[in-house]
């Protein structure tokens, strides 16, 4: 059973921050990791990005974008209450040795909490990082003041221009790579349309770009073969290769088209669960 210590709601209560008792988990996470929780007995298991560990203070951090069933079920958990299972740390770690040039992070929504973790790894090496996070809204934005202490230069966009720069995380992005030609590495983290179209701006300029995936998990252990993607051609299994991998082999719709299997079960499963309430 894991405590949950503190618990603070963003975004007009969309986005929920939880910090966790793990004291295992806290001493061995890096960057780029995650777990695979089970709120409950009968609850499912959904793999989540550690945001941040204190291994001192044995807590971990997870952000969670309410979604559905199971992300419903814990925003509505409370300081004090527990988890009943954490799995991890799981995955690979992000590459966040010192780049020979600058590292940009492109992260949108709910990855600018995995992107935090990322940030934090390459700040350590010591790399010259350049930030770029949006969201919908001034409301929606989550970690400005994080990524701002972490990032040696950060840039916000809104899609509505509520703050920061109007448009999408591509924008400047692609102004930067039009102005400078020190950029080693992009990273992007967030919905899978967005990363391809970070590509998009990328690929062209021939900047090496990691992406953090999300397929569907269930084991978390290369065993269901749920994660699998295919990257330069071949079949690979999110959980234990990546979740990141080099963008450009990344096969894109392939992965949209798996995580959309779903939708319907995803659906009557939360509206199963509000009735029940
Ligand atoms: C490696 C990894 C790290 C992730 N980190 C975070 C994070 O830090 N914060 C966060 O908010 N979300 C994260 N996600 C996504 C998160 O797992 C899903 O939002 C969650 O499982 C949704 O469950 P649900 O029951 O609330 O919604 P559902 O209604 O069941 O699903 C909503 C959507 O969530 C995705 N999803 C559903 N079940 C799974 C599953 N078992 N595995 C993966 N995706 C699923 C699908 O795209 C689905 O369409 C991560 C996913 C992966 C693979
Ligand atoms: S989640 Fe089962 S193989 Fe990756």
């Amino acid at each position: 059973m894991f405590e949950i210590i503190r618990k603070e709601e963003m975004a007009e209560g969309t986005i929920v921050q939880f910090d966790i008792s793990a004291p295992k988990i806290a001493a061995k996470v890096l960057p780029g990791q995650f777990i695979i929780l089970r709120l409950h007995e009968k609850g499912e298991r959904i793999p989540l990005t550690v945001a941040d560990a204190d291994p001192i203070n044995g807590i971990i951090t997870l952000i969670i974008q309410v979604v559905g069933k199971t992300t419903a079920q814990m925003k509505a958990l409370n300081e004090g209450e527990f988890i009943k299972d954490i799995v991890g740390p799981l995955g690979k770690q992000a590459h966040c040795e010192k780049k020979n040039g600058i590292v940009i992070i492109v992260a949108g929504g709910t990855g600018i909490a995995i992107s935090h973790h990322v940030a934090k790894g390459m700040k350590k090496t010591g790399n010259y990082v350049i930030g770029i996070i949006g969201a919908r809204t001034k409301d929606m934005l989550i970690l400005e003041d994080e990524m701002r202490a972490l990032c040696d230069e950060l840039i916000i966009t809104t899609d509505d221009g509520s703050y920061g720069e109007k448009g999408f995380v591509t924008m400047p992005l692609e102004r930067i790579l039009n102005d400078r030609d020190d950029v080693a590495e992009a990273y992007a983290i967030g919905p899978i349309v967005m990363m391809r179209n970070v590509l998009k701006v990328t690929n062209p300029k021939g900047v090496h770009t990691m992406v953090s995936l999300n397929p569907v998990m269930i084991d978390g252990t290369g065993m269901c073969g749920g994660c699998r993607i295919t990257v330069g051609g071949e079949m690979k299994f999110a959980c234990v290769d990546g979740p990141d991998f080099d963008g450009s082999k990344v096969d894109f719709d392939e992965l949209l088209n798996r995580n959309s299997r779903y939708l319907k079960e995803e659906k009557d499963s939360l509206l199963f669960s509000v009735k029940k309430v």
